[in-house]
């Protein structure tokens, strides 16, 4: 069947076969029916980090495990989502309900089992910020098992379920843990203008995140993209002195306690002249150089071949290393090019 549907970046794929689950019983039952059990299988969520390069070789398990609930705390409230909720539509639901600290994640595509997959982020917070525990189906005993944050191993867009954990659990349903006690989180450059204003609402703070949002990030419904195509790349604090000199303006944040730094990779690839750069079917978004996009044509070798390009520019000019946040999957599901080993 046509992967057109479930993924969105929209690159013509097609897979053997898709199911959609809507409980863990059922996602049990598909993983161990003896028709499934020799071919590779790849759980989705909404598809919103993801590109097939090749046709995929087996089965595609689409997540629709709902639920939303909540549970008063000593200093709060504690939230579970099943896996297949729409991101975003949880946020808006938690805000609707008084809940507070999500707010920042507002407008991020995908589903709520994805989440801890890279530790999604935006303008400051992270899913690691706020999660209390991530419930997995494991692949090899047939159990669910709860593991908490502390275990996940959250990095910066890293993770177990990137790790050691990839292809050993199915994330089922997350945790989020909120508090009370709210203060906006505002440090980030396009939330500043909201640190003067009095009793600022955690709605309101989500407003301004999807006006800054709708302006740079394209909506994958009308312009397919996975969203930042590229990791920011964190550099070490000489090579980063060494830039900065060359070029003062450069942006660049502390990474860590090392003194590594993080760079913008959207700025580097912007002034290596690649924004807006169009490679047939494919290009470089606009108004947001880190995101990649497909004009409605575009085929797998030719977005490799623009990703290319735009890394092989920015090492030669910057010395900078690029590697892709989102996943590139072959026909059987393995990854290429900025895998969790490389
Ligand atoms: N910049 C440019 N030109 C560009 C793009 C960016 O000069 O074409 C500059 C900006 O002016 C800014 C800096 O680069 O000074 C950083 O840009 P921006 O604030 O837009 O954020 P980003 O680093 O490009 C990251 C995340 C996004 C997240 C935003 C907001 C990664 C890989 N990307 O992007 O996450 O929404 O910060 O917090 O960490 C995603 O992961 O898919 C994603 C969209």
């Amino acid at each position: 069947c046509s992967l057109i549907p479930y993924h969105s970046f929209g690159l013509q794929s097609t897979a053997k076969a898709l199911v959609e689950i809507h409980t863990p019983e059922e996602l049990r039952e598909v993983y161990f029916a003896p028709d499934y059990r020799d071919v590779p299988k790849l759980v989705l969520g909404s598809g919103s980090n993801t590109v097939f390069l090749q046709p995929f070789d087996g089965l595609i398990i689409i997540n629709r495990i709902l639920g939303r609930h909540q549970q008063p705390t000593e200093d709060g409230v504690l939230v579970h989502l099943g896996a297949g909720e729409d991101w975003h539509t949880a946020v808006m639901w938690s805000l609707a309900e008084g809940i507070h600290g999500l707010e920042n994640l507002a407008l991020i595509p995908g589903t709520a089992g994805a989440a801890p997959v890279q530790n999604i982020g935006a303008y400051g917070v992270e899913f690691a910020s706020v999660c209390a525990y991530v419930d997995v189906l494991e692949i090899d005993s047939g159990e669910t098992r709860r593991l908490n944050a502390s275990d996940c191993q959250f990095g910066y867009r890293d993770s177990i379920f990137k790790g050691e954990l990839k292809d050993k659990v199915v994330i089922v349903g997350v945790g989020l843990r909120l508090s009370r006690d709210w203060k906006p989180q505002l440090a980030y450059g396009p939330l500043k203008t909201l640190q003067s204003q009095q009793a600022l609402s955690a709605a309101a703070v989500a407003e301004h995140i999807m006006l800054v949002r709708r302006q740079k990030l394209p909506d994958p419904k009308l312009l397919g993209n996975a969203g930042s195509f590229f990791k920011n790349p964190v550099v070490s604090q000489a090579v980063y002195l060494d830039l900065k000199q060359r070029y003062p303006e450069m942006p660049a944040f502390a990474s860590g306690a090392n003194g590594n730094m993080k760079l913008a990779a959207g700025w580097l690839i912007d002034q290596a002249g690649l924004k807006g750069y169009r490679h047939q079917g494919v290009g470089v978004h606009e108004q947001q150089a880190l995101v990649l996009v497909n004009y409605g044509n575009g085929t797998a070798d030719e977005l490799i071949s623009l990703a290319t390009k735009v890394a092989t520019e920015v090492q030669s000019r910057f010395g900078v290393t690029l590697i892709p946040e989102v996943r590139l999957l072959d026909r059987t599901g393995n990854q290429h090019w900025g895998s969790h080993a490389e």
